[in-house]
């Protein structure tokens, strides 16, 4: 909230609003000239937000949206800009912990992952029927898996046998493939975690979802008003640390985190889904005349709590 710095008759778009835990908390600071807009795909986590943000004094505009298309959803809402525009990239709680989701590992499930239960792409149609190159070059690239082409082997091998439809079949070749036993491990992390983030960004098709919302951010932000990112790995983090360098060389950002913003040891403790987690904030400039022409106002004074950029 204190990066954000929301104002009471701003507009702000949570374009992941999940279970409405930041909507509600961007909420509370607006007034009734305010306006939240919250978006996201899972038609679930809609339902479960509009409840939670059922008494904010603010305008509330709930959508079942990919937020890779924010821009054609504030222009059909009329808005056009917003001040802030904030989004918390990956899954929710409640999708991670249903296992008819498919996201997790830690309960048997079919192997499904679509944020959007209506999306054509199922986690088991990918398993299924890419090759073991496909596969491995997957797993490799949308997680960093060392071991990417062993586990693409040991599916591809598997498959001879049947097809993989089950979370916890796919998680039991993973381990076979790296040679661990799940329940004798001493490490904290599952060694079918990344295999499972990388199918999940597939299947969503996340990082051209990112990259398309990244894209139109700057246009859909009043001179002055912030974008937020919270990623939760290194591929998504390094693209939004690209664009807001990059932005910053044209002149359209100014970035206020100086380093990404992380959470501290007791949140920590106390939620260990925060472990990963990094936030990063820019501050849109005007940049150029043609942009001021077309309705930039001045930006307000800073804080001196902002020192600038991150090198
Ligand atoms: C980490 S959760 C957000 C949690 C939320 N900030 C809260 O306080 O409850 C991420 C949410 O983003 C949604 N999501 C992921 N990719 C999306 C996309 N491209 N467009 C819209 N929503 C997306 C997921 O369905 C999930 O509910």
């Amino acid at each position: 909230m204190h990066w954000l710095r929301v104002q009471p008759d701003d507009v702000v778009v949570d374009a992941t609003i999940g279970l409405g835990g930041h909507s509600a908390a961007l909420g509370s600071r607006l007034g009734s000239g305010g306006t939240l807009i919250g978006l996201d795909r899972d038609p679930e986590a809609l339902r479960k937000a509009g409840t939670v943000l059922a008494g904010l004094a603010c305008r509330v505009v709930i959508r079942q949206a990919n937020f890779g298309e924010c821009a054609a959803l504030l222009a059909e809402t009329g808005i056009g800009r917003a001040n802030v525009i904030f989004a918390d990239l990956g899954v929710n709680s409640e999708q991670l912990d249903d296992p008819a989701r498919g996201f997790s590992f830690q309960a048997d499930g079919p192997l499904d992952m679509r944020l959007d239960p209506d999306a054509p792409t199922q986690a088991s149609d990918l398993v299924n029927r890419l090759s073991e190159k496909e596969l491995g070059d997957l797993i490799y690239e949308n997680a960093q898996e060392p071991a990417s082409r062993k586990i693409a082997r040991r599916i591809h091998e598997a498959r001879r046998s049947g097809r993989i439809m089950t979370t916890g079949h796919l998680a039991r070749l993973v381990c076979e493939a790296v040679g661990v036993d799940p329940s004798s491990r001493r490490s904290r992390i599952h060694p079918a975690t990344r295999t499972f983030q990388a199918l999940r960004i597939a299947v969503n098709d996340e990082m051209s979802a990112l990259d398309r919302f990244l894209e139109a951010a700057p246009d859909l932000l009043h001179a002055g008003g912030r974008i937020g990112v919270i990623s939760f790995h290194s591929g998504e983090d390094r693209r939004v640390k690209r664009d807001f360098l990059r932005r910053r060389g044209e002149g359209v950002y100014r970035i206020v985190t100086k380093k990404p913003v992380v959470a501290d040891e007791p949140e920590r403790d106390a939620n260990p889904r925060s472990r990963s987690a990094k936030f990063r904030v820019a501050v849109r400039e005007p940049a150029g005349e043609a942009w001021i022409a077309a309705g930039g106002a001045p930006e307000p004074d800073e804080g001196s709590d902002e020192t600038g950029d991150e090198s």
